[in-house]
């Protein structure tokens, strides 16, 4: 029988949960061992009762959970040389030879470069006389399948992360219910997003709630977005709004690359010889992150969690590994470095403040 792992890495988001039991059950379905690492790479490295063998009935009811039931962490060990050889052993002691991560493009790198290793670990594992060489025949190839699971839609090459649409949600959700006090003030709200160099949160949420401004790190403002922010600010005012909006993501940027703090926003929208406006600052931190997941997120987590079982039954010795991804509706496969390659290209173009090149790259991801 094949022997399935489903792991969750890195920043838990909404769906993750969906994603185990539809691996689980799938894996199931298609007559093989489903098992889970707990705690993610850290189960992997320590082993143990870290690593459970899970039944159909195991995942019931997790469709509804939020965050990951099977623990996630940030696992310094797996960097080393010596955790991945831990890891190696372990999935070979558990007769594990396929592993369905879901994560952000930090924990899917990993797993490629794990991938990557392998042959040489299990070198390593032979000559340290852990295994023979005819004990290690079976787990000659291992196979990895990434899902990506994460609340800041960054991932280039899919539509929608696992997560996203539920982080939107409650952000949208959270605006609602700030604009009915700062209505009845007659306030401005600085509201700080998640979505480290990721502006959709920021971008979405300020679609989604006809935000007065927003800023997002991708598409940094001219140098005058003071005057531009309290010149709309005030028209708005001016045409009888009683409330002001505006959305920050936490990565936002000036033109030189530097950082533009809520406070900075909030204490120009009340300075007295502008605006004057009584203004407080909300972040909505890990709020974003918690909590059940929307449809959208269990539907994209269920169909996805079952191509990847699908994937892992289909790959060759030859298959690269691959990310499951949503493109105009469908789900497909993809290569998964190249994704990763892609989203980091995003990174470094804001690093070095090329910002014509992070706006390219990112409508070319849109208009795919
Ligand atoms: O990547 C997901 C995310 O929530 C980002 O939006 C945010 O910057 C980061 O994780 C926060 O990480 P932590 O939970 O480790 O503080």
């Amino acid at each position: 029988k094949k022997k399935i792992a489903i792991m969750t890495s890195g920043g838990d988001s909404p769906g993750m949960n969906g994603v185990v039991r539809a691996c689980v059950r799938m894996a199931i379905h298609m007559g093989c061992d489903a098992y889970c690492i707990y705690e993610g790479y850290e189960g992997l490295v320590r082993g143990g009762d870290l690593i459970r063998k899970m039944e159909w009935y195991d995942v019931r009811g997790w469709l509804s959970e939020g965050g990951t039931l099977i623990g996630t962490a940030r696992c310094m060990a797996f960097f080393e040389r010596a955790g991945r050889i831990a890891a190696a052993k372990n999935m070979i002691l558990h007769g594990i030879d396929a592993l369905i991560i879901c994560g952000g493009d930090g924990s899917l790198t990993g797993a490629d470069r794990f991938r990557a290793e392998w042959p040489s670990l299990l070198d390593e594992l032979a000559a340290n006389g852990e295994f023979t060489t005819q004990e290690l025949q079976p787990f000659r190839h291992l196979n990895i399948v990434g899902l990506v699971g994460s609340i800041d839609n960054d991932l280039s090459g899919t539509d929608a992360t696992i997560g996203c649409y539920s982080a939107l949600a409650r952000i949208c959700y959270a605006v609602d219910l700030i604009e009915a006090t700062a209505s009845s003030h007659s306030r401005a709200f600085v509201v700080e997003v998640m979505g480290r160099h990721c502006g959709w949160l920021a971008l979405m949420a300020g679609v989604a709630t006809g935000a007065d401004f927003i800023f997002i790190p991708e598409k940094p403002r001219e140098d005058n977005w003071r005057e531009e922010m309290c010149g709309i600010v005030e028209h708005h005012r001016k045409i009888g709004k009683r409330k002001t909006i505006v959305i920050i993501a936490e990565g936002a940027l000036d033109r030189e690359g530097n950082k533009i703090t809520p406070t900075m926003v909030k204490d120009l929208l009340a300075d007295k010889d502008g605006l004057g406006l009584d203004t407080r600052i909300t972040t909505l931190g890990h709020v974003q992150r918690g909590g059940t997941a929307v449809a959208y997120d269990r539907m994209l987590a269920t169909l996805q969690g079952v191509e990847a079982v699908k994937a892992v039954l289909e790959a060759t010795p030859d298959t690269k590994t691959c990310v499951i991804a949503i493109n105009e509706n469908k789900i497909v496969r993809k290569p998964l470095m190249e994704a990763v390659q892609d989203t980091k290209k995003v990174a470094k173009a804001i690093e070095r403040q090329d910002f014509n090149e992070a706006m390219n790259l990112r409508d070319a991801e849109f208009s795919e």
